[in-house]
């Protein structure tokens, strides 16, 4: 019996060596068409005309993003996706300040265009980043995506020897190589002055976009399966997996915690306005401008104010409504809140509430 199991067990191996096999050569294809700049392989002109509609429609590409948006049409799902995600995520971060994600401009894709080089758009810029890093390497392991698949990441050296590394691992080498050819194309067609604000802008914005691909790509761990003999576990296979987007999102609001004000030299490069400080990785975040205090709404500042606003009277943190309302007091009301409640497990197995109502006291900034 027991050689049974051996065999089978041979037999799963050699199938999996052959997926990876498989998947290899299809790998090495992708690898060849990454950055020729050819249409994709099937129905090339499918791709050109019918894609021209739409990169001409989508708000916010810049001419170069429109032109990858032609050449991998099949991509702007995701980039938009990723670009969502990113937004509600960076939403959720700053739910209790001042500032909380939404500015007065959001017309493109990414919305959210800064005028001022803050550390606020530092952040935007790096989530958004990473958005479209975490989107597309998804999009591979799916299969979404004709030009690449599961990721071919080399085995890591720590994982223990009868452990197969094999599963279809999300594409993050693809993921991140997508995302600075795309991401990074509005900066790159930019040519500034050497020394110029512009310039700053564009080397504050090209920093702060790879430190968010870098935190994908940095999170992205080893995820492994148990295969055997009922459960026995005597077998795993372990792929590439990305880390929950809420880590990124956590991370890089570490980062923009400790973000480094910069300024550009003479020479065209950023330097840190105060050099006591350790100079910035290529993980961390820069800005250049000091943020406004985000009290009242300024079209030129992006800031909307925190006029109506929900605050939270007792706390003595940026949610609470003596620093969110920036001094000018605020408003009370009454709301209904409908929540579960006395609920019970019912034999077996279910669980009834009862829907109680509390009439509980909110506040707005006035
Ligand atoms: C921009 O914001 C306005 C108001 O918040 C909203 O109605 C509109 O749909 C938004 N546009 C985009 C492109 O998200
Ligand atoms: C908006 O902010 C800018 C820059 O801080 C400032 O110069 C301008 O006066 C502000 N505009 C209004 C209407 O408050
Ligand atoms: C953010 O604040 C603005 C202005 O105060 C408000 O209109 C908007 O609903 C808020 N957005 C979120 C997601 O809380
Ligand atoms: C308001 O702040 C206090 C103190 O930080 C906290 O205990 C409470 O849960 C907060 N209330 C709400 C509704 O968030």
């Amino acid at each position: 019996r027991r050689s049974r199991e051996k065999r089978t067990m041979a037999g799963t191996r050699l199938l999996l060596v052959a997926a990876l096999l498989c998947s290899c050569t299809q790998l090495l294809a992708e690898a060849n068409s990454w950055w020729v700049p050819a249409p994709p392989p099937q129905r090339p002109e499918m791709y050109i005309i019918g894609a021209q509609p739409v990169c001409s429609q989508l708000p916010g590409l810049s001419p170069g993003q429109r032109k990858l948006c032609q050449l991998y049409q099949e991509h702007m799902v995701y980039i938009g996706e990723g670009a969502k995600n990113a937004i509600k995520e960076c939403q959720y971060q700053f739910r209790q300040r001042r500032w909380n994600c939404s500015t007065v401009d959001n017309t493109s894709v990414f919305g959210r265009v800064m005028k001022i080089g803050s550390r606020e758009a530092a952040f935007t810029y790096a989530v958004s980043a990473a958005g479209v890093v975490n989107a597309i390497s998804r999009a591979c392991r799916e299969g979404e995506l004709s030009t690449c698949g599961c990721s071919r990441t080399a085995r890591p050296k720590d994982l223990p020897r009868d452990w197969l590394w094999g599963g279809c691992g999300d594409n993050v080498e693809y993921g991140y190589r997508f995302a600075k050819e795309f991401v990074d194309a509005r900066e790159r067609e930019k040519n500034y002055a050497k020394g110029s604000e512009d310039q700053a802008r564009t080397l504050m914005n090209l920093q702060n976009n790879e430190a968010g691909r870098r935190a994908v790509y940095k999170l992205a761990d080893v995820a492994c399966k148990c295969h055997g003999v009922s459960g026995s576990c005597s077998l795993k296979t372990c792929w590439l997996q990305l880390a929950d987007f809420r880590k990124v999102g956590d991370l890089l609001k570490e980062k923009y915690d400790s973000a480094a004000a910069m300024r550009i030299s003479r020479k065209g490069k950023l330097e840190l306005v105060n050099n006591r400080f350790n100079s910035p990785t290529q993980e961390d975040l820069v800005y250049i401008d000091p943020s406004p205090d985000y009290c009242l709404r300024n079209e030129t500042t992006g800031s909307l104010g925190t006029q109506g606003r929900l605050c939270n009277k007792t706390s003595e943190g940026m949610d609470g409504c003596e620093l969110m309302c920036c001094g000018r007091g605020y408003d009370q009301f009454k709301s209904i809140q409908v929540e579960r409640c006395h609920c019970k497990f019912h034999w077996c197995c279910f669980v009834k509430c009862k829907k109680c109502t509390e009439i509980v006291d909110q506040y707005v900034c006035k």
